[in-house]
């Protein structure tokens, strides 16, 4: 294979051993990184803010630099810590206590870190949503978790379908002039009336901080289940992956309603207790552009998606912005295309360091490390203390430049710990000691894993995992729709697009206006990214004897590729 490599620059990584550590490491080896090792108390917001607050050096130095159309706002470590911990005595005031589900759904915000954080500092777990969620999925997030309290915004509550969350005891509102909120809790004057220091909830390192509800191939989504411990990993990767140093200004661009925006959008940059920049709002490249150049970011996150749109806005835009202070970029979320890579090089001078993971497995497992060559196309290799494979159905190793499931040996800190409710589902993930993650893959001679898609239906639009049949359901509770199944159709800039083929109830007619509305119901009810962006009306939709829609057919139709076994095809 002829491919283009590129050497790692000389500088000065955090990570240079790195073939030493793979061979040698041991996740022990950073407990002394730490304050629970010395004094036996737990708690990854203390570890993230308290710490760095009581530390007069770092006191002062701003932690979130926050800015959104109409809003800036900086807070330093000391002014988090205090604001979580009036927020954890509100939390208290209202029968919060360890273990309790509290869900935040609101855009970034000041309020939604101070808030996050006094979540944890009881020992409840956070669930953030994003905040483009429609009613249906707010709904089946909150039932599922059975949520007690719920963090969110008077413009977004009407998406809060409260009649049927039994389960739900109070809602706290953000942002509300209202100084009584009606039957709902007012946010500032609650904060005005509790005390701003807190007895942190001490808990264990495998104890529950979060619920990241994600999609799979079948059935709503799942609430993925996190644990203190995974702060192990999140600095880990903090230091050798993200390459954070003190004085670092970081941005990442992930909503914390996705796992990147929790992990390395809050834990990862705070453990380190660097700068960390928030920019809340839409963005246009202008704006990427303007938030990197005004607060001289430094280590900057981001995903393939975007970067795609910033290579179509082109490389003059880039040159009318002074980026110097710009060192290092990673992305994450759908396969880094060797052309974004080429033009990193070019438009940023710097290369752009693909990363692997998943909201199940809470921090970074392959990447691609400063300090090594890239293969542009390759994901990297495992960070120290992973060990990552390619098995077959059986969880048996295969040899190098065979395409099998990308598995990892299972065991490491930031794992997930439980799928919520669903322990049958959470075992199906473990195959032979090994975590099958559901993509496929092969790994070269030189141990560069290689991504090549999902061995399941599950869609990637624009970095976003959607599952086929939350869509699926949806579409059948309008009206005019009598069945549907739902495939990702792969896509330039946004890798895949939603599809969706539909048979129409009696009386209804095929017309422009009526998909239109479709797609809107789909859009409103759930989520503008989950909405199909192209509807095709069929006589029927395949379907399997035993009455499983056949999206593996829809897709080979759709791209015109052979269909494969048909025998389960029912008549
Ligand atoms: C895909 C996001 C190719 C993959 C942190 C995975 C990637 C799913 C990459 C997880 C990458 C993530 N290259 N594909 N570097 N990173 N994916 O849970 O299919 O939203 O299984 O986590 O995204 O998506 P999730």
């Amino acid at each position: 294979m002829d491919m283009q490599r590129i050497p790692a620059r000389e500088g000065n990584h955090n990570l240079k051993n790195v073939q030493e550590m793979r061979a040698s490491f041991k996740w022990e080896d950073l407990k002394k990184n730490f304050t629970w090792n010395e004094t036996g108390k737990v708690n990854i917001a203390y570890e993230a803010i308290d710490r760095h607050a009581e530390n007069p050096a770092k006191k002062d130095q701003i932690a979130l630099l926050y800015s959104a159309p109409g809003r800036e706002e900086s807070l330093t470590f000391e002014q988090i810590k205090r604001e979580s911990n009036k927020f954890a005595n509100v939390l208290k005031k209202h029968n919060i206590h360890k273990g309790d589900r509290v869900f935040l759904f609101m855009p970034r915000s000041p309020e939604f870190y101070s808030s996050f954080f006094g979540i944890l500092k009881t020992g409840a777990i956070a669930g953030p949503l994003f905040e483009a969620f429609m009613e249906q999925a707010v709904r089946d997030r909150l039932q599922d978790s059975e949520a007690k309290m719920l963090i969110t915004t008077p413009e977004l509550l009407g998406r809060v379908p409260q009649e049927d969350l039994p389960n739900l005891e109070k809602i706290i509102l953000v942002g509300s002039d209202d100084g009584t909120s009606g039957d709902y809790i007012n946010y500032q004057s609650e904060m005005e009336s509790v005390n701003d220091s807190f007895e942190i909830e001490w808990v264990d390192l495998e104890d529950g901080m979060l619920l990241h509800y994600t999609s799979g191939s079948t059935g709503k989504p799942k609430g993925v289940y996190h644990v203190h411990n995974a702060m192990i990993q999140h600095y880990a990767t903090g230091e050798w992956v993200l390459d954070l140093k003190e004085d670092d200004i970081y941005w990442c661009t992930a909503d914390p309603g996705w796992v990147t925006g929790t992990s390395y959008g809050i834990f990862a940059p705070w453990l380190h207790g660097v700068t960390n920049v928030i920019r809340g709002g839409r963005f246009t490249p202008e704006d990427w552009y303007q938030t990197l150049e005004k607060n001289n970011v430094t280590v900057w996150y981001t995903a393939p998606t975007a970067l795609r749109m910033l290579v179509s806005a082109g490389e003059e835009l880039v040159k009318k912005h002074n980026l110097t202070t710009l060192r290092h970029i990673m992305s994450v979320g759908e396969p880094l295309n060797p052309e974004v890579i080429t033009w990193g090089l070019k438009a940023f001078n710097l290369r752009i360091h693909d990363t692997w993971w998943m909201t199940e497995t809470g921090a970074q497992l392959i990447v691609n490390l400063p300090s090594e060559e890239i293969r542009p196309g390759s994901m990297g290799k495992p960070i120290p203390g992973i060990e990552a494979s390619i098995v077959d159905n059986e969880g048996n190793e295969i040899p190098p430049n065979q395409m099998g499931n990308l598995a990892i040996k299972a065991g490491w800190p930031s794992m997930m710990r439980a799928i919520w409710k669903n322990p049958g589902k959470y075992d199906s993930y473990f195959v032979n000691g090994w975590y099958v993650s559901g993509d496929s893959a092969y790994r070269d001679e030189d141990g560069y894993f290689w991504f090549q898609g999902r061995l399941d239906d599950v869609i990637n639009t624009s970095g976003e995992r959607v599952g086929p049949f939350e869509v699926e359901s949806k579409l059948i509770e309008h009206p005019a729709v009598a069945e549907a199944g739902v495939i990702g159709k792969p896509d330039p800039q946004r890798g895949e697009i939603i599809k969706a083929f539909i048979t129409l109830n009696p009386g209804h007619q095929e017309s422009s206006e009526l998909l239109e509305d479709i797609r809107q119901f789909v859009k409103t009810g759930l989520s503008a990214h989950a909405a199909p962006r192209e509807i095709e009306v069929r006589e029927s939709i395949p379907k399997t004897r035993s009455g499983k829609i056949m999206r593996r057919l829809l897709k080979s139709w759709e791209l015109g590729l052979p269909t494969g076994d048909t025998s389960t095809l029912e008549e």
